[in-house]
C-alpha cells in the first residue's frame, strides 16, 4: 500500500465559488478514489486563501468585518465540495493559526535566501501578482484577466532569491523530477523560469495589513502566494511534524493559470527548505461559455449552485469529468449540459441499468457469485498518466457496447422461445460486463456506481425511480 497525497489549489474567498473551482476538486477526487481503490493510502488536502488585499478590499467594499467575511465564505466552499462528492481529508484555512504560525516558521527557514531591497514597479491585485516591464509593455499597462490597469508600486520588501534556484528548477522540470501535465506546458513554463526576476515576498504593512505579519519585522506583511504555497504542507504538520509519510504531494492540481507559481516559486521554496519535489503538476484549462471567458461584467457567470440543483451531484461530474477536457480549455453551456444529461447518463447509463435490471428480474436471474473483476490495463495507464476524461471516455465506450451487445442478443427472443440456458447464459455476461464497467465508473459517478452495484448483486432488482429520470 503506498501513501498518496493529493493536494487542490486553495481559491480566494473573495467571492462565491465558481464552476472554475468545480474543476480542481473532482480532478483531485477522481483521483484519489481510483488510488482508493488500487488500495493505497490517500490524503487529499483542500482549503481556502483568505488573506490579500484583494480579499480585504471586498470585505470593506461590503462593510463586513473582514474576519467575518471570510469565515462566511470558507464555509461556502466547503459546502460546495462536499456537493460536489469530492471527499477531501484536510482542509486548511489560511488564517488557521496553526498554518499562520508554521509559514512564520517557514519564512524564518527561508532566510539565508530572502534580503531586503526596493521594489519598483508593477502590482496586478487581481492576480495578486508581481508584473515584470515586459509582461507591462505587452499587456499595454492593463491585466487581460481582470481587465483592471496594474497599479504602480515602489515600496521597501523582501525579495526571495529565486536566482539561488533557477538552475536546479530548470533540471527538475526537464528531467520530469517534478512533471507538468499537460507536457507542453514545460517549454513555457522554461521560458518563464528564464525571464524570472527575484520574487518580492512581502509588502509594506503601509499597503497591505490582512496578513501573516513577516517575523522580527513589524512593519512588513507576506506576500499572498508565500502563505498560500505553504499550505500544502502546513496542513500536514510542518515543519513540527515529520512529513515524509506523505510528502512529497503524488499530484497537485492546478489551474493553467496558476501553473506558474507552482512550477517556479514552489519547487524554490521547497529547495530551500530541504524538502523534495511534488512528483507531478497537474494543471486543467479554463472552462469558458459559449467559448468566452466567464465575466460578471459579460453576465455569462455560470452558477453551479443552480447546476447542481437542477441536475445533482453526478450529473455535474459527469459533465465536468467528461465533457470538459482534463487539459485544455471546454465550454459550459446549458445545452451541452443538457444533451449529455438526457442522451448519455439518462439513457445509454440510466436506460440499460434499468432495461438489464428488468430482464433478470423477469427470469429471475441472478449472479451466484459475483464476478471477478480485473482493471484493465489501458484503463489503468489513463489513470495513471492522469487522463481522466480518455478514462472516462474508454469506460463509456464499454457502457454503449454493452447496450450494442442486448440489441443484438436480443435476450427478449431468447426468453420468449423458453432458451433457458441460452438466456441465462447471456444475461450473465451483460451483468458481468456492468459490474466490470461499474467498477471504471466509481471514481467518477461514486453514487451512481454504488446504486448500480447494489441492483445487481445478490437478486437483482431493477430501481424503483429511474437513475436519470429524463429532463
Ligand atoms: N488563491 C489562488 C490559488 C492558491 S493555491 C496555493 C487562486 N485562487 S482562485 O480562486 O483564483 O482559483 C482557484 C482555482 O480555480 C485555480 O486552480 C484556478 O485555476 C481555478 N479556476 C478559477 N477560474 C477558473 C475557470 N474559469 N476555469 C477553470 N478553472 C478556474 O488562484
Amino acid at each position: 500500500m503506498e501513501k498518496i497525497y493529493i493536494t487542490t489549489a486553495i481559491p480566494y474567498v473573495n467571492g462565491v465559488p465558481h464552476v472554475g473551482h468545480a474543476l480542481d476538486y473532482l480532478l483531485a477526487d477522481t483521483c484519489s478514489r481510483y488510488q482508493k481503490m488500487l488500495g493505497n493510502d490517500v490524503r487529499f488536502q483542500a482549503g481556502t486563501d483568505e488573506h490579500g488585499n484583494k480579499i480585504f478590499q471586498k470585505a470593506k467594499e461590503l462593510n463586513v468585518p473582514v474576519q467575518e467575511y471570510v469565515d462566511e465564505n470558507a464555509k461556502k466552499f466547503q459546502d460546495f465540495i462536499h456537493l460536489l462528492g469530492a471527499e477531501y481529508t484536510d482542509f486548511v484555512r489560511t488564517t488557521d493559526k496553526d498554518h499562520e504560525k508554521r509559514v512564520q516558521e517557514i519564512w524564518k527557514k527561508l532566510s539565508d535566501h530572502i534580503y531586503l531591497a526596493k521594489y519598483e514597479g508593477w502590482y496586478c491585485t487581481g492576480c495578486e501578482r508581481y508584473i515584470t516591464d515586459k509582461e507591462y509593455e505587452e499587456n499595454h499597462g492593463v491585466c487581460p484577466d481582470h481587465q483592471k490597469p496594474y497599479e504602480k508600486l515602489a515600496e521597501e520588501n523582501y525579495y526571495f532569491r529565486l536566482a539561488d534556484f533557477k538552475d536546479k528548477i530548470r533540471e527538475a522540470i526537464s528531467s520530469h523530477e517534478i512533471l507538468i501535465l499537460p507536457e507542453f506546458r514545460e517549454k513555457e513554463i522554461l521560458k518563464l523560469l528564464d525571464d524570472s526576476p527575484d520574487v518580492s515576498i512581502s509588502r509594506p504593512k503601509s499597503q497591505l495589513t490582512w496578513g501573516v505579519p513577516v517575523p522580527d519585522d513589524e512593519n512588513q506583511v507576506m506576500y499572498v502566494w508565500m502563505d498560500a504555497l505553504s499550505n500544502y504542507i502546513t496542513v500536514l504538520g510542518y515543519p513540527d511534524k515529520d512529513i515524509s509519510d506523505f510528502w512529497p504531494a503524488y499530484a497537485q492540481f492546478v489551474g493553467k493559470d496558476i501553473l506558474r507559481f507552482h512550477t517556479i516559486l514552489w519547487p524554490a521554496m521547497l529547495m530551500a527548505l530541504g524538502l523534495p519535489l511534488p512528483k507531478t503538476i497537474v494543471s486543467h484549462g479554463m472552462i469558458l461559455v459559449n467559448g468566452q471567458k466567464m465575466s460578471k461584467s459579460i453576465g455569462n457567470v455560470v452558477d453551479p449552485l443552480e447546476v447542481l440543483d437542477k441536475h445533482g451531484t453526478e450529473a455535474f461530474r459527469y459533465y465536468f469529468l467528461r465533457h470538459i477536457d482534463t487539459f485544455a480549455d471546454s465550454d459550459f453551456t446549458w445545452d451541452k449540459f443538457e444533451d449529455a444529461y438526457n442522451n448519455e447518463l439518462a439513457n445509454d447509463l440510466g436506460n440499460l441499468v434499468q432495461r438489464l435490471a428488468t430482464m433478470c428480474k423477469k427470469n429471475g436471474f441472478s449472479l451466484s457469485d459475483a464476478p471477478e473483476i480485473e482493471i484493465s490495463k489501458e484503463y489503468q495507464d489513463l489513470m495513471n498518466e492522469f487522463r481522466f476524461k480518455d478514462a472516462f471516455d474508454f469506460a463509456w465506450d464499454k457502457v454503449q457496447n454493452i447496450n450494442k451487445k442486448i440489441d443484438d442478443k436480443k435476450p427478449w427472443v431468447l426468453a420468449k422461445e423458453n432458451k433457458e440456458k441460452e438466456l441465462s447464459e447471456v444475461l450473465k455476461e451483460l451483468v458481468t460486463d456492468i459490474t466490470e464497467v461499474n467498477k471504471l465508473l466509481s471514481p467518477f459517478l461514486p453514487e451512481t456506481s454504488d446504486k448500480i452495484a447494489k441492483i445487481f448483486v445478490n437478486e437483482i432488482m431493477p430501481p424503483e425511480t429511474p437513475l436519470f429520470p429524463k429532463k
